[in-house]
């Protein structure tokens, strides 16, 4: 056994995560991920974060979108806060490890448990015949992912947690076939309704980088007028913001705003609405803009620097590749030898 990969049952955390590089980033993207991959930096646990290309080609992108996407995810991840000196922030297509053990969870994934994830049936469609077989075995690349740094943790958005149990059971069929207790069984860290930012034009909906309207959203991209703008235009119900949290039930609008604001301003909805309870929206937007333009200008100034000369960007990826791969090849080569790999 490798001195230098953990073997018992005793894994270090260690957090991992992934986003996928397809444009379009917004405020949920900010909320949901990066701010709280921040966050977690932040208590100093180890943590991986991956732009997983790999991942966005199991559906078609245009080659210059797809380069262009993975600088600007990676330019909102700096920007948002995310230090490469504490975190590893890499680029998936950079580390082959992921494939390459992508390829045994493959063989250790069965087809049954594939066909049951719900996104596979949510993207395939009626149409399966003609999906990629790339869009099939996602999961077992995305277990990789996560279990060739032998993560402990994975946050991740509520429609990933069907793909992190999968994880957990090809992590646990393998340490079962081999005999070993090699792989971790990963935890979902699930975000919560906090941080889940919905339509800003249908509070019902959820706030996305494919709604025809660019008004439904704040793009991390968009400068502090175009911010505020989208605000003052937010649609909201006629009455007057409630004192406490019970009064924003069947008022998806009015509680959309105030959980945008909680989570900027790092606060609860309760002591939110200590503050707001009985404004109407006349005063709260303006309030609501005030804070949202002081958080999120700066980051899209930053992204806009950050991507007119990306050398430093390849700069951080190419470093982040090297820490990433330090860590995959031993466990990478540990779980060659425990298949029986000649050479491994
Ligand atoms: N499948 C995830 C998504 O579409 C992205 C992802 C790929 C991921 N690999 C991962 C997330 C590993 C967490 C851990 O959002």
């Amino acid at each position: 056994m490798n001195e230098a990969v953990q073997t018992s049952s005793e894994f270090a955390p260690r957090v991992f995560s992934g986003i996928q590089p397809s444009g379009g980033l917004t405020l949920g993207n900010y909320l949901g991920a990066m701010k709280r991959f921040v966050d977690t930096q932040n208590t100093g646990v180890q943590s991986i974060y991956c732009m997983v290309d790999q991942h966005a080609i199991t559906v078609w992108q245009d080659p210059d979108k797809l380069r262009r996407a993975t600088y600007e995810l990676c330019a909102g991840y700096i920007a948002s806060g995310l230090d490469p000196e504490k975190s590893i922030l890499f680029n998936q297509s950079q580390v082959p490890e992921h494939a390459q053990l992508g390829w045994v969870f493959n063989c250790v994934a069965r087809m049954g448990w594939m066909q049951r994830m719900t996104q596979w049936k949510d993207k395939a469609g009626k149409n399966q015949q003609n999906a990629s077989l790339g869009l099939f075995a996602y999961p077992a690349l995305m277990a990789a992912d996560i279990l060739v740094y032998h993560a402990t943790h994975v946050p991740v958005g509520e429609d990933q947690k069907q793909h992190v149990e999968l994880t957990r059971d090809i992590a646990a069929k393998f340490n079962h076939d081999y005999g070993v207790d090699f792989f971790p069984i990963a935890e979902p860290v699930i975000e919560g309704a906090a941080t889940r930012v919905m339509s800003l034009r249908d509070g019902t909906k959820k706030m996305s980088k494919s709604d025809p309207s660019d008004a439904s959203r704040i793009n991390m991209t968009d400068d502090a007028d175009t911010i505020a703008k989208k605000i003052r235009k937010a649609k909201t119900d006629p009455d007057a913001l409630p004192s406490e949290a019970k009064g924003l039930e069947d008022r998806p609008e009015a509680r959309n705003l105030v959980n945008i604001y909680a989570a900027l301003a790092e606060t609860s909805v309760d002591a939110v609405l200590a503050e707001v309870g009985g404004k109407q929206f006349s005063e709260f937007k303006p309030i609501l803009s005030e804070l949202a333009v002081s958080k999120l200008a700066p980051i899209s100034t930053e992204m806009a620097r950050l991507m007119e000369d990306t050398t430093e960007i390849d700069k951080i990826l190419a470093r982040g590749a090297e820490q990433a791969r330090a860590i995959a090849q031993p466990i990478l080569k540990e779980t060659y030898k425990i298949v029986g790999m000649v050479g491994a």
